[in-house]
């Protein structure tokens, strides 16, 4: 019986059966009178094996034609043969090919360097490393998703153009929006969460978020996606508990649902297996003296920027909240700190193994007059933000809520340097193509 809907992963379950799979071929080896074809089709890979007097005279010539990212779909019988990688191979009687490429593959076995490889993106994702990558991520989305329906959370999607800026002015992407004036591409949902977690209490937003940094980091691109939830009734303290349990829950649940694929990248399972609660929780204040001992000029006041979050990342073996920052290098929005007027109720979740920053977070100002003045104080629009200083005006409560940046978790988790490989087309300073 022959299946059209047949793919490698469930090869297992053909053996001595008759399938015909169709896909991309990543190698092939002509030996006298039989032909190994290694085919992938996005679900793994397998050796087809063509041996001359088994198959038409047209079929084994047709062989000599095939070249690797020749598309195809080869009929055969399934067989356990413990030499071919993954452990089974097929028997071809058939092969009817879609296409052969005219030219020789851009990327070949062998190794490129990366501006090259990303320059090829588009090719770039059928390597093996990347699908693993990107098969985590389809995973880790769907994991994020469902941790937050299944706590109740609703999701709202918040707009992508927008005429109240988010976090700061200093890297927004401008666009003339008819005869309105500015807008901006969002650089975070949560504006607007805030309305709707006073309609609905716990909400959940997932999108693209934009922003035009003028730095050139591992951990920067200049569109990615963040998740932020948003919560009503819920102080600082609720909102680290929060984060902690959802970092604590999707991390449990990728390392057995992508186990494979983990391996695969080479991705060590222990520094995960011990990702659980609790998190260390440091003040901003004792962070400042951690990195002085570690030999930074930092004083008391100064952000804690890339090279400082991975020194202090690597000093803890799980992930690690850093919080209450100095008002002034925080956004207008958070709540100031009634027990050190300094500061605001902030938290930064830094991940282990040297990554930094993954999650943003706050406690908002719920109180119209300051929030006003710190709008006023920033030069910000304030008729822009009328909308978003009613959330204060009626049944105003004490909420909180945090973002976490996707492809950071991501880069985390599988143990890889750059967030642009954590991403299908990542979006850089210097780069829109492909
Ligand atoms: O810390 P951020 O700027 O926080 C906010 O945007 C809040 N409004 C979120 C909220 O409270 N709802 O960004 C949140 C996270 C960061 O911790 C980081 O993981 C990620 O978004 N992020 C980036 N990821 C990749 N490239 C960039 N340029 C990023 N900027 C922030
Ligand atoms: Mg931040």
């Amino acid at each position: 019986m022959q299946d059209k809907q047949f793919s490698i992963s469930e090869i297992s379950q053909w053996i001595d059966r008759e399938v015909s799979i169709s896909g991309w071929v990543r190698h092939i080896r002509l030996s006298g009178s039989i032909c190994f074809i290694d085919i992938r089709d996005g679900t793994g890979s397998v050796q087809a094996v063509v041996v001359e007097n088994q198959v038409s005279k047209n079929t084994f010539v047709n062989c000599s034609r095939i070249k690797i990212e020749t598309s195809l779909t080869v009929t055969g019988i399934v067989h356990t043969e413990p030499r071919a990688p993954g452990g089974f191979e097929i028997v071809v009687s058939d092969i009817v090919i879609a296409h052969i490429p005219e030219d020789e593959y851009p990327i070949s076995k062998k190794s490129h360097g990366v501006d090259f490889l990303i320059e090829h993106r588009h090719l770039w994702i059928r390597s093996s490393r990347q699908l693993a990558i990107l098969k985590v991520r389809s995973t880790l989305i769907q994991l994020l998703r469902s941790y937050f329906h299944d706590r109740g959370f609703v999701l709202i999607d918040t707009p992508i153009l927008t005429g109240a800026i988010g976090e700061s002015t200093g890297n927004l992407f401008e666009t003339q929006y008819f005869d309105l004036g500015t807008a901006y591409l969002a650089q975070t949902g949560q504006l607007y969460l805030e309305a709707a977690s006073s309609a609905f209490k716990n909400v959940f937003c997932f999108g693209p978020t934009f922003r035009a940094e003028k730095s050139k980091t591992r951990r920067h691109l200049t569109e990615f996606w963040m998740l932020e939830a948003e919560m009503a009734f819920c102080d600082s303290n609720c909102n680290m508990d929060v984060q902690e349990d959802m970092v604590c829950w999707v991390i449990e649940k990728i390392t057995e649902v992508c186990k494979k694929e983990l391996l695969f990248l080479g991705r060590e399972l222990e520094p995960l297996k011990i990702v659980k609660p609790p998190f260390k929780r440091v003040t901003y204040e004792e962070a400042i003296e951690i990195l002085r001992k570690e030999g930074f000029e930092i004083e008391w006041g100064d952000d804690i920027g890339g090279d400082e979050e991975t020194v202090i990342s690597e000093r803890f073996e799980k992930p690690v909240f850093i919080y209450n920052y100095p008002k002034k290098v925080k956004a207008f929005y958070m709540k100031p700190n009634q027990d050190d007027s300094r500061t605001v109720l902030c938290d930064d979740l830094f991940a282990p193994e040297g990554y930094g920053e993954i999650i943003g977070g706050s406690q908002r100002n719920d109180d119209l007059d300051s929030l006003l003045r710190r709008i006023e104080d920033e030069g910000l629009d304030r008729l822009s933000y009328e909308w978003y200083l009613d959330i204060r005006r009626y049944g105003s409560v004490p909420h909180s809520g945090f973002g976490l940046g996707l492809e950071r978790l991501l880069a985390w988790i599988c143990k890889i340097k750059h967030v642009r490989e954590a991403i299908p087309f990542p979006r850089l300073i210097n780069r829109i193509y492909p």
